[in-house]
């Protein structure tokens, strides 16, 4: 058997009249002659020729949807319409059979839910492959990015010793007998005698961590998986995903939406200059699942054009409290649309979010300047004394996909703002010393690593742009 060529790797340079071997999975089989094959390498098939006069037929027999083979055979160009080169098939193996009788993915239409139940095949479907390809794509640009702009990668620890971030609900870590704990003098149960002597958690951002790391390093951020036991059912929230956290010394709030700007359009960028097969099918599937759609349920762009829209185009910025004023003066206001209540000092709701991006602006939004009061404790006070630096990045779709900061610098209204919101200083004194030994200002965000990939890929559900989904009720696989 000659040597094995991936997919990617022969259709870039397809060596005609060479004899060669592909190995990969059964996308079709069609008039027990032509086997679409795909290897993963690339979103292309190849096109296998069977002539049953060089194959047994018991070979024959056994290519069926999704089984594995290798081909071996000659290169050459194609006839039929579709692809440029094909392999005529000198030999076949079938390294695994598939029964298509109890098969779960037939090649008819599967619904997203019953391909979530099936994840461990849904990747060989042809949205969920080009899906995981562009998660890589992003993964791959987040670290060329901050690579090339002189950034450094800081590990933040996933166990944490401090529940202090206030980000949401928490996951204990524990090494007790959870039948049997050991008790304390007041009845509870004794942290003390805990692996680490201490309650633990799994962290919710690597924030705090990452700020260290900038106070030395300059320009750092993390990347790795965070967790939160909020109860949070909707297609925009898991329980466990990833960040992306830059954390910048020198920084201000306006170097910092430059810096969240920036970075998006990047790594939009490159899925769209390296990865054009998978997202012209993603394009080319949403197109397809809205034409059974009424015309105002339609997206007002295709995909491919709303990613290049919005690499085009500056982000619209405004302050929470010119948000709230627009809001208010909106049409939905006026006529009693929105369900949540609209009025300084309260939270955005994803309704309110929503009209801004696509009604009001129709691209991303920077809205800055929070109320205090709905804010974390570590962000910097503004003069006004009532709103803090606080950035959200808002996206068409999505609403949003960036949360960020710049931090208090300021001892003493860092510490105001902790008694106030009842943080207690002992558990962050490493957090004080950054303030009290060489402080300055600094900035950085949290980019929701799975948001932004449901905004490049166009799905519709977040369960389905991580491999294994960890939601309430659901940790299968
Ligand atoms: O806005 P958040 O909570 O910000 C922080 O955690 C800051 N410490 C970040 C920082 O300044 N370094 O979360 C940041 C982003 C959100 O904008 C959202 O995109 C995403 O993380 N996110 C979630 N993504 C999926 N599922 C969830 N449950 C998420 N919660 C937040
Ligand atoms: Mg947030």
């Amino acid at each position: 058997m000659s040597k094995r060529i991936e997919i990617s790797a022969l259709l870039k340079n397809p060596s005609i009249g060479e004899t060669v071997t592909v190995k990969g999975w059964v996308r079709a089989f069609r008039n027990n002659q032509f086997v679409a094959l795909n290897d993963g390498s690339c979103f292309k098939n190849i096109q296998v020729v069977i002539n049953s006069e060089v194959i047994e037929e018991a070979i024959v027999k056994k290519i069926g949807f999704h089984a594995c083979i290798a081909a071996t055979g000659k290169l050459v160009e194609s006839k039929g319409a579709g692809q440029a080169i094909e392999l005529q098939a000198e030999s076949v193996a079938v390294l695994g059979e598939a029964d298509l009788n109890v098969y779960p993915l037939q090649s008819k239409k599967q619904s997203m839910e019953f391909l979530r139940e099936h994840a461990h095949f849904r990747m060989r479907t042809n949205t969920f492959s080009a899906v995981f390809r562009i998660r890589h794509a992003v993964a791959y640009a987040v670290n060329q990015y901050f690579h090339e702009n002189g950034y450094y990668y800081l590990h933040t620890p996933i166990i944490t010793g401090s529940d202090a971030e206030g980000a949401g609900e928490m996951f204990r870590v524990s090494a007790l007998d959870a039948k049997n704990p050991p008790l304390a003098e007041n009845g509870e149960v004794d942290w003390k005698q805990d692996f680490f002597g201490k309650q633990t958690n799994l962290t919710v951002s690597g924030q705090l961590q990452a700020e260290v790391g900038a106070l030395a390093l300059g320009k750092v951020y993390t990347f790795g998986p965070t967790f939160r036991a909020e109860n949070s059912n909707t297609s925009r929230h898991l329980a466990e995903f990833w960040m992306i956290e830059p954390e910048v010394a020198f920084n201000d709030i306006f170097d910092n939406m430059d810096l969240a700007e920036d970075f998006v359009k990047y790594l939009i960028n490159f899925c769209l200059n390296n990865y054009p097969d998978d997202l012209a099918f993603l394009d080319e599937r949403i197109q397809q699942m809205e034409k059974q759609m009424k015309k105002e349920d339609r997206r007002p762009m295709g995909l491919l054009e709303t990613l290049r829209f919005v690499v085009d185009n500056d982000f619209e910025r405004i302050t929470y409290t010119e948000a709230i004023d627009l809001l208010r003066n909106s049409k939905p206001y006026k006529k009693g649309r929105f369900e949540y209540e609209v009025e300084w000092g309260i939270d955005l709701q994803s309704e309110h979010e929503r009209w801004l991006v696509e009604k009001k602006f129709m691209k991303p939004v920077i809205v800055r300047d929070y109320p205090k009061d709905i804010k974390a404790f570590y962000m910097r006070m503004n003069e006004d004394d009532k709103t803090v630096a606080a950035i959200d990045v808002m996206f068409p779709g999505i609403g949003e996909v960036i949360g960020g900061s710049q931090r208090e610098e300021r001892l003493d209204k860092l510490q105001q703002r902790m008694t106030e919101m009842n943080v207690h200083e002992e558990e962050l004194q490493w957090y004080l010393d950054l303030r009290k030994f060489g402080g300055t200002p600094h900035a950085g965000f949290g980019l929701g690593f799975e948001r932004i990939i449901l905004f490049i890929t166009g799905m519709g559900n977040i369960r389905d742009v991580i491999p294994f989904p960890r939601t309430p009720g659901n940790a299968e696989f």
